[in-house]
């Protein structure tokens, strides 16, 4: 018999608010979902969405980009610069083909480890309702990475 599919979600979090945040929501012992593999970077406005294929063509199922909230990025502007950065790639990313439903963003600041809990629990549901997502590994199995 198959194993249930356990869906592989990439969280890219930046350094000042959602990873302390999730550190918070360990230390604070709350439990949630154990798909998840953190990348630290020091702001969301580092993100690349090469960095988001990536992710995909090396096996993830699903990917979080999570940073401090508006007005609170430790460099002023960074998560600014990622959700423009969204905004315009957006479209881009749908006309190739990725599923937009397996990229989530959030606002996860250091306070808030609950937060943090409930988004992985939720990502982690809705990837795993949404399946295995094979398209992207395929074009990694072929050179196109
Ligand atoms: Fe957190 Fe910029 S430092 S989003």
């Amino acid at each position: 018999m198959a194993e249930p599919f356990e869906p592989k979600i990439t969280a890219f979090v930046c350094n000042w608010c959602t990873y302390a945040g999730a550190d918070l929501t360990g230390t604070s012992r709350i439990k949630y979902q154990p798909n998840v593999r953190v990348i630290r970077l020091p702001c969301t406005g580092r993100i690349d969405f090469m960095m988001v294929l990536k992710a995909f063509t090396r096996g993830s199922d699903g990917v979080i980009i999570s940073g401090c909230h508006p007005n609170d990025c430790h460099y002023t502007s960074g998560n600014y610069h990622a959700r423009r950065r969204w905004m315009v790639f957006r479209d881009l990313l749908e006309f190739v083909g990725i599923d937009l439903e397996r990229i989530i963003f959030s606002w996860v600041s250091a306070a808030e480890g609950a937060k943090w809990a409930d988004l992985v629990n939720e990502v982690t549901s809705k990837v795993r309702a949404l399946g295995p997502y094979r398209e992207l590994r395929q074009l990694a199995a072929v050179g196109i990475d």
